[in-house]
């Protein structure tokens, strides 16, 4: 699957239809193109990975990901003394509509901590593939290796774990994950545009090596909105980066990046409570929002599974998904950095930008 040049080179040389936020440009004849070639490297991978689904060491490693994510909920519950609450998974979503218009009606429930954990944790994941789509904004290269990246920030919990398999093996990943988010407020941190946080501030951003099962671990919150998109999380994976002693890494490719949605019903019940509620930027719903519209296909599911950890938000949530990613992609052309946390904080790449294309992209497989 080859990405064209020229594709991108409209695409950022035409004026833009909407600017969503500075450094974010949207147009959209020259995106449903992108992510038509986005769908179609999400189908190959789909493709490579079914292949693979009845082989015993995937079949495994799916049996270990349901007793860990299990095992993951049941830690997350403990530590909060929610042991014997009722949740909500996506699922369930008229439950949820219910359950936010009449938070104390328990009875609406579908799961409770007798249901099997298999059919909580034991969904087709591996068919959940994020594509490779092209986002650039507000990434901040050397970011520090942590797994809590809340810092003194409000918002709903999210523990996060993302499972990264290569396409080209269905054996996992061994990458560098990096994920970043905007606040409650829509504001990112680690960048110097008007508005944003600023070079000093890293919250919501964090670099996780995987484990011998492609699997990564996060503690963040659930990102609030900003003008012109609909909710979504940031994420990279590197390949081939090296971690450094002062709990940084440096070099690498980056062989995926993309975007996770949350369900509308989640989001509405989200953005309905304090802080997010605050907010007075106008919503997108992934309806509207440009870069949903790929979730189409069966073959792909940019909305990850989640848990409500208690019946109330303010206790988290376990959000997880699984997906396939080629390790020899090379999307470093889609992943132009605005800023570097270095010694001393946040320096601005003076490269960076979005409106400028210096060099044709690199083919991607
Ligand atoms: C998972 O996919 C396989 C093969 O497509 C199918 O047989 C099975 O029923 C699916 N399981 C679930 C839980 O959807
Ligand atoms: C970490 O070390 C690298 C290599 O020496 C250096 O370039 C970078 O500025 C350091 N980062 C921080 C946050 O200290
Ligand atoms: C992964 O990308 C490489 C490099 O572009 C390509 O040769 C390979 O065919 C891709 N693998 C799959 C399963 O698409």
């Amino acid at each position: 699957m080859i990405f064209s040049g020229a594709l991108v080179f409209t695409a950022l040389s035409l004026a833009p239809l909407a600017t969503a936020h500075p450094g974010e440009v949207f147009n959209k004849r020259a995106h449903m193109e992108e992510l038509a070639d986005a769908h179609a490297v999400a189908e190959v991978n789909a493709r490579a990975l079914e292949a693979c689904q009845n082989r015993p060491d995937v079949i495994e490693r799916r049996e270990r990901a349901i007793a860990r994510r299990s095992a993951t909920f049941e830690r997350l519950r403990q530590e909060r003394n929610l042991d014997d609450a009722t949740f909500l998974h996506r699922r369930d979503a008229a439950s949820l509509r219910k359950w936010a218009a009449n938070k104390h009606d328990k009875s609406s429930l579908k799961y409770t901590k007798d249901t099997p954990i298999s059919e909580i944790f034991g969904s087709n994941t591996s068919c959940i593939l994020t594509p490779d789509n092209a986002n650039g904004p507000y990434f901040v290269y050397q970011e520090m290796i942590r797994q809590n990246v809340v810092e003194n920030i409000q918002g709903v919990p999210m523990h996060l774990e993302l499972q990264f398999i290569d396409v080209n093996t269905c054996k996992p990943a061994n990458v560098l994950i990096d994920i970043w988010s905007c606040n409650n407020q829509g504001v990112y941190s680690g960048v110097s545009a008007a508005g944003e946080g600023g070079l000093g501030t890293t919250y919501l951003r964090g670099v996780q090596p995987t484990d011998k099962d492609g699997v990564v671990n996060f503690e963040t919150l659930f990102p609030g909105h900003y003008q012109g998109r609909a909710t979504h999380q940031h994420i990279i994976a590197h390949v081939g980066s090296k971690i450094l002693d002062n709990g940084t890494y440096t070099g690498g490719v980056v062989a995926h990046l993309s975007q996770l949605f949350f369900d509308q019903t989640l989001i509405d019940t989200i953005e309905g409570t304090a802080p997010y509620n605050t907010n007075r930027i106008a919503k997108t719903s992934n309806m509207v929002d440009g870069f949903t519209g790929y979730a189409a296909s069966p073959k792909y599911d940019p909305f990850p599974n989640y848990v409500m950890l208690g019946n109330g938000l303010s206790n988290g949530l376990f959000v997880w998904a699984e997906m396939g990613i080629n390790t020899s992609s090379n999307w470093d052309y889609y992943a132009p950095f605005a800023s570097t946390w270095k010694a001393g904080g946040g320096y601005n790449n003076p490269k960076f930008n979005m409106m400028v294309v210096a060099s044709p992209p690199p083919s991607h497989g």
